[in-house]
């Protein structure tokens, strides 16, 4: 199994966990499960959503139809890194290819400095949670300086079009922040001449 074949496989494992009605945490562990399956390979993502820009970028890979849940792949050329920022929904990151490094950040005193905390260093091949259970503010940077790196990330809803907060590290002031997508279009999973022809 390979290309999108294998995207397909997550996407509809996904999309039955989700019809099970299942709460967060059993996306953290049984989705986590899933994710873990898809980056476990990296020959499937398509390259149009693996190139990297002059600032990171989130290709929408797939967006459930009622919005329950995303997957998006986080494209970060050398040395980018995000703004602090949060979710307000659970998420999964997987690494594919090369690595990142998420820095969770803490309030400070009012209008002071930010504080960093737990820091995770992503390698291809794993799987961590973001969740308001542990931490829901974090600045993610890529962890090489010379190549890109790639991770796939799922959310508890089109995180796109969710409106949420990037943060000032250094006073704390938070903005309002609706991150949208770089693509206009997704991958086309549906077409199966080549697997019936095969
Ligand atoms: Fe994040």
């Amino acid at each position: 199994m390979s290309g999108l074949i294998r995207l397909r496989g997550f996407i509809q494992a996904m999309t039955r966990l989700a019809d099970s009605g299942a709460g967060e945490a059993r996306w953290l562990t049984e989705g986590a499960g899933l994710l873990r399956g898809l980056v476990a390979k990296d020959d499937w993502l398509p390259a149009e959503m693996a190139e990297a820009g002059p600032t990171y970028r989130q290709y929408l890979l797939h967006c459930d139809p009622t919005e329950r849940f995303c997957v998006v792949s986080f494209v970060w050329g050398p040395g980018q890194r995000t703004p602090v920022h949060n979710h307000t929904v659970w998420g999964l990151v997987g690494m594919l290819r090369g690595e990142e490094v998420s820095t969770e950040m803490r309030p400070g005193p009012v209008g002071g400095p930010m504080r960093p905390g737990q820091v995770d260093r992503l390698r291809p091949g794993e799987v961590v949670p973001v969740s308001a259970d542990t931490y829901d503010i974090h600045v993610v940077e890529n962890a090489f300086a010379d190549r890109v790196s790639i991770s796939i990330h799922c959310y508890g809803g089109n995180i796109g079009a969710i409106a949420r907060s990037v943060f000032d590290p250094a006073t704390g002031a938070a903005r309002p922040f609706i991150s949208g997508y770089h693509n206009k279009a997704v991958p086309n999973l549906w077409d199966r001449s080549q697997e019936l022809a095969a």
